[in-house]
């Protein structure tokens, strides 16, 4: 039966009592890890959200009632219990913080029974994930998901503080608003005064942010919620929290100053570690050509190599072909890894293929100097040596090949190149590599809808030497634009902000948008724009990724208190759900359900 806490007070949390408690009363309040009977003793593991204390009910302490009573403790009852903090009489556990205390109990209360969970609430779990997320309030009580929330709060805590000593204003945006321009689905929701009418949830504060800098708010924060129908992965939720700014009079390098001293002062209060800065900075162009990623993991080698000159007018038509139809040849160097199995090799031309090429061409320098490869019988003993210099390649190494469109070619071998990684385990995970990754491509062609779109957003400054080539040569454009990747993961992105209203109109012809469409989405911004807009430029972390990469998780689902799973469900609550007809009326909806639950994309 549950008892109640009436009179009895919490002194300490589990681990918050030390040696130097030994002798005092303390009252602890918690949930059993473990109950083991000995003979005249019962020994409970108390837990909360610190971690362990042993507690030892002796029954010469308590007498045969309390006594009995603990008895009847099974794992996740919620305990009140006083006594005495002692030494271990027993063996000293190495591995808690506690291990070498124990509390003598006086006085136990059962505050509230507990059936037995579905599954162990242990580090480590082995569950299935989709299990634990069903019972995620069970989850949430494991010590490895409690430390990625305890430390979410402490980095909120710490930006928090280090953004107002550095002069930022935390202003909140509305969260029922219009479309913003980031490029993902939006949620929307009916409105009930304007039926037929549909507030968005915003992908992010971005039209906002910039109105503040308009009204003179010079250096905005917000720990902000964002919401964005799309694919998820395991960075991707349909709802995550940016860490967003934006700050006026600045230029590309004040951003990066600031957040660079923002990520430092995070690293070392979070983990202890000194972050050297500035950090590597790197062109896109350059990111592409190097690694095959617009956001390189840096810690391993393995870059691409170019070979496309090498083998233009080799007898290999997959080469020859590739770079005479404009594409090119694009090869990475796997050290030591000539002896690579058939089966290996076959595997990872399936893995390329997933990413649309039609193979995967390979030569083995084998440490006797022969070479197996799929392709060297079409090809001169002197161009294979040409290409086995160009690749830098020594006895014993496998060399890897994509002959194709010049971005496929890269894309996927920065792919692979990431993928080998993994198999072959080449990554030093103890490893914090962070890139400023600048000057992005203003516009990406889209080939389905044949004309340009912004590769951040409409209001990304180009560079101004490039502005010339704004009419002539939309493509070739770079915008001040700048992302910020950590071990491969994109932590945050952001730009300097276009603030002439001619670049804009430009810009917004280059999107094909008419200046009659362009006012009908974004007219309060462009109204703004006329009042005395400020040069101004910001950048959005994706917190969860921060907190998921600072302690080595592979997934932000275990950095987010309650997650949604991979088709944008909720397991515990059932959410979407439907709603009463009622509601439906009240909005003006009139839902015809056409396709299947089956028919999801
Ligand atoms: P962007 O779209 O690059 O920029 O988003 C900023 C950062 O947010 C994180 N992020 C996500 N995290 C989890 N789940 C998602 N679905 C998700 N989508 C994005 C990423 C990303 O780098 N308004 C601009 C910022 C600016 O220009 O100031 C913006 O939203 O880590
Ligand atoms: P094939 O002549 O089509 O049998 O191809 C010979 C070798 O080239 C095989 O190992 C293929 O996997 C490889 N190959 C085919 N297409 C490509 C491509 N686009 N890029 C790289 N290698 C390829």
């Amino acid at each position: 039966m549950a008892e109640s806490m009436k009179g009895l007070k919490r002194t300490h949390r589990c681990t918050e009592v030390t040696e130097a408690n030994i002798g005092e009363e303390v009252v602890l309040m918690g949930w059993t890890q473990k109950r083991r009977n000995l003979g005249g003793m019962i020994f409970v593991d108390l837990r909360d959200r610190t971690g362990l204390m042993q507690i030892v009910f002796d029954v010469n302490d308590i007498g045969e009632e309390a006594f009995e009573k603990a008895g009847t403790i099974r794992n996740e009852f919620v305990l009140a219990v006083t006594g005495i903090v002692e030494r271990r009489a027993g063996a000293v556990n190495e591995k808690l913080k506690t291990g070498t205390l124990e509390i003598r109990a006086k006085a136990l209360r059962i505050l509230a029974e507990s059936e037995t969970p579905p599954f162990p609430i242990e580090e480590n779990s082995q569950t299935r994930e989709d299990l634990r997320l069903k019972y995620r309030f069970l989850d949430l009580r494991r010590p490895d998901i409690q430390h990625g929330i305890m430390v979410k709060s402490q980095v909120m805590t710490l930006s928090r503080s280090f953004m107002a000593n550095e002069g930022f204003l935390e202003v909140e945006t509305p969260i029922l608003g219009k479309s913003t321009p980031e490029g993902a689905r939006d949620y929307l929701v009916p409105s009930r005064i304007y039926p037929g009418r549909f507030f968005a949830l915003p992908q992010s504060p971005q039209l906002f942010k910039q109105l503040l800098m308009v009204a003179g708010y010079d250096r905005y924060f917000q720990i902000a919620r964002c919401f964005r129908d799309e694919d998820l992965r395991a960075d991707r939720q349909p709802e995550f929290t940016q860490m967003d700014m934006e700050l006026s009079f600045v230029d590309v390098d004040d951003v990066i100053e600031v957040n660079e001293r923002l990520l430092k002062h995070l690293w070392k209060e979070v983990l202890g570690i000194d972050l050297q800065t500035p950090f590597r900075r790197m062109t896109y162009r350059e990111a592409m050509d190097r690694f095959g990623s617009d956001k390189p993991d840096l810690r391993f080698g393995m870059e691409l190599h170019d070979v496309s000159d090498v083998v233009k007018d080799c007898g290999f038509s997959v080469f020859s072909g590739a770079v005479a139809n404009g594409g090119s040849v694009r090869g990475i160097c796997v050290k030591g890894e000539a002896g690579m199995p058939r089966k290996k090799i076959d595997a990872l031309t399936d893995f390329v293929k997933g990413y649309g090429l039609k193979g995967l061409a390979y030569l083995a320098v084998q440490t006797d100097g022969i070479y197996k490869s799929s392709f060297a019988k079409f090809m001169q003993p002197e161009e294979l040596e040409a290409l086995v210099k160009a690749m830098d390649a020594e006895p014993g190494d496998l060399l890897l090949f994509a002959a194709d469109k010049t971005k496929l070619a890269c894309e996927t071998m920065g792919a692979l190149r990431c993928e080998l990684a993994r198999r072959l385990e080449l990554i030093d995970k103890s490893k914090f590599e962070f890139l400023w990754v600048v000057e992005f491509p203003l516009l990406e062609w889209d080939e389905e809808e044949q004309r340009f779109s912004a590769m951040h957003h409409p209001f990304t400054m180009p560079m101004e030497e490039d502005l010339p080539l704004i009419d002539s040569d939309p493509g070739a454009v770079r915008a001040k634009a700048y992302d910020i990747v950590l071990n491969g993961c994109e932590i945050g992105g952001g730009s300097v902000r276009i603030h002439q209203n001619d670049i804009q109109e430009k810009m917004f012809e280059c999107l094909g948008f008419t200046k009659e469409a362009a006012y009908e989405q974004f007219s309060f911004l462009l109204d703004a724009f006329k009042y005395g807009v400020p040069p101004h430029a910001g950048l959005a972390y994706g917190l969860d990724r921060i907190v998921m990469l600072m302690l080595g998780l592979d997934s932000i689902r275990d950095v987010i208190a309650f997650p949604k799973v991979k088709d944008s469900s909720c397991l515990m609550t059932q959410a979407p759900g439907t709603v009463a007809p009622k509601q439906l009326e009240e909005l003006g909806l009139n839902i015809e359900v056409i396709a299947d639950t089956e028919d999801k994309e």
